[in-house]
């Protein structure tokens, strides 16, 4: 008997443990950060300097001439919006980074040649990049 009432006890704190942390994920992180499920930020980051963006953008990080044309990416994730008018949600992202000109045929951002993985770690890490 006692053994099971230490049993429903234990049971019950750890619902209330879960509860708390479910909410605290939604206060916390009501839009960021936003998770890319099963990408490498550290991937990532080696095809940002593979495929070269910082030719046009500064990004924190990333040891390179640092480019002008692009805009800064420090604090990318914690923006709303990409290029301040598309939803700053991955699956967006993911297809901005491989073919911005697909959403919007009068960008300068030109298609990058990524597969949808290496867009996926690049999403990711740019994701990371929360701070001014
Ligand atoms: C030839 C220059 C160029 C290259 C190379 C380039 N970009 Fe861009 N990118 C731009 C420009 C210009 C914009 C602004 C587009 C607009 O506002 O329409 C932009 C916009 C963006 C944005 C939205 C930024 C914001 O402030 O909302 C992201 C994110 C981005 N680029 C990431 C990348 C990544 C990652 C790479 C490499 C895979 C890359 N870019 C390569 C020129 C470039």
């Amino acid at each position: 008997m006692g053994f099971r009432t230490t049993g429903e006890a234990m049971g019950r704190r750890a619902t209330i443990s879960a509860l708390a942390l479910a909410l605290c994920a939604c206060v916390d992180k009501a839009d960021l950060p936003r998770p890319v499920v099963q990408a490498d930020p550290a991937a990532g980051l080696a095809v940002i300097e593979e495929v070269g963006c910082a030719a046009c953008h500064k990004i924190p990080g990333v040891a390179w001439p640092q480019g002008r044309s692009g805009s800064n990416l420090a604090g990318f994730g914690a923006r709303p919006l990409i290029a301040g008018r598309l939803p700053n949600q991955p699956d967006v992202l993911i297809r901005w980074l491989i073919d911005a000109p697909s959403m919007d045929p009068g960008t300068a951002m030109p298609p990058m040649p990524l597969t949808q993985d290496q867009a996926r770690d690049v999403a990711a890490y740019l994701y990371t990049l929360d701070e001014d």
